[in-house]
């Protein structure tokens, strides 16, 4: 089991509207796929630079496979061919990129190039891409539950390790949704527990650098309490949310042991 834990707010997005963003201009869906492209590369750049450290990003849900088969095999090409060209540049510039989600139903030379992307990069620890693929949290959830060694035993954490690929993920903090819809269509459903959401009507390939800061911007003028109680200022000492968030160092949840459901005994015992 590796160790790494990424630094700095784990950020995931749904990156939806590519196919409207086409339709408006009256181009085939799939131009609306390598607009948002572009989209993504703008966001890897950005990240870094607002204390993201890890990005998961939603590029092909498990739902999707309902699609025509012409859209799904260009979406396909273009995450190959994106992997392939970016895959240098990620490497000089810290950048770790894995996938999640299942492969054996995806193109073997997709498989093949997500697993030399996955080797190329490993040692990026300025950022942690996350490409889900072939994603259903449910799936993800029930495939870990059915990997523990004893489901009985399960924590918290080791689960959370056994849905990041047996890493330890950090849960999400801030959960991105472009084109206006709002739910979480079977997106890291566990992982966002405590997550912030921030839905924009924004299209994802008009979804740049500076959408994403104002998003990150949102994030951070959010009381996030866990559960718990905001802190309460002492009188005459100055609002304690006026000084701006030190990027990562947000709130963190109770540690598991503080929390009651860990003192109680498991069903059955
Ligand atoms: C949803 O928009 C988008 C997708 C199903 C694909 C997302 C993929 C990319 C942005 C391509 C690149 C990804 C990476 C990681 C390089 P939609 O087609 O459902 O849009 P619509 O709701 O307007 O029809």
């Amino acid at each position: 089991m590796q160790s790494y834990r990424s630094a700095g707010l784990h950020v995931a997005t749904i990156m939806d509207g590519n196919g409207r963003w086409a339709t408006q201009r009256g181009l085939p869906r799939c131009a609306g796929h390598k607009a948002g492209i572009r989209s993504v590369r703008e966001i890897i750049e950005t990240a870094p630079d607002l204390g993201v450290g890890t990005l998961t990003l939603f590029a092909f849900s498990s739902d999707n496979w309902r699609r025509p088969k012409a859209e799904i095999d260009t979406l396909f090409g273009l995450l190959g061919r994106y992997l392939r060209t970016e895959v240098a540049q990620f490497a000089d510039n810290g950048v770790r990129l894995t996938a999640i989600g299942r492969r054996d139903r995806l193109p073997r030379g997709l498989a093949a190039g997500i697993a030399q992307a996955e080797r190329k990069t490993a040692e990026g620890r300025r950022l942690h891409v996350r490409v889900a693929l072939d994603y259903s949290a449910r799936d993800a959830i029930l495939r870990a539950v059915k990997a523990a060694p004893d489901p009985h035993a399960l924590t918290v954490e080791t689960l959370s390790t056994l849905l990041g690929d047996a890493e330890a993920c950090p849960d999400v903090d801030l959960l991105i949704r472009t084109s206006g819809e709002q739910r979480l269509s079977d997106f890291l459903l566990w992982e966002c527990a405590y997550a912030e959401l921030y839905f924009t009507p924004c299209l994802w390939p008009d979804f740049g650098a500076s959408q994403f800061a104002l998003a990150i911007d949102a994030f951070h003028g959010r009381d996030r309490r866990f559960g718990g109680l905001a802190p309460v200022p002492a009188v005459g000492v100055a609002n304690v949310r006026s000084s701006a968030p030190v990027a990562g160092a947000a709130l963190q949840p109770p540690s598991p042991s503080h929390r009651p459901e860990f003192l109680m005994p498991a069903v059955g015992e």
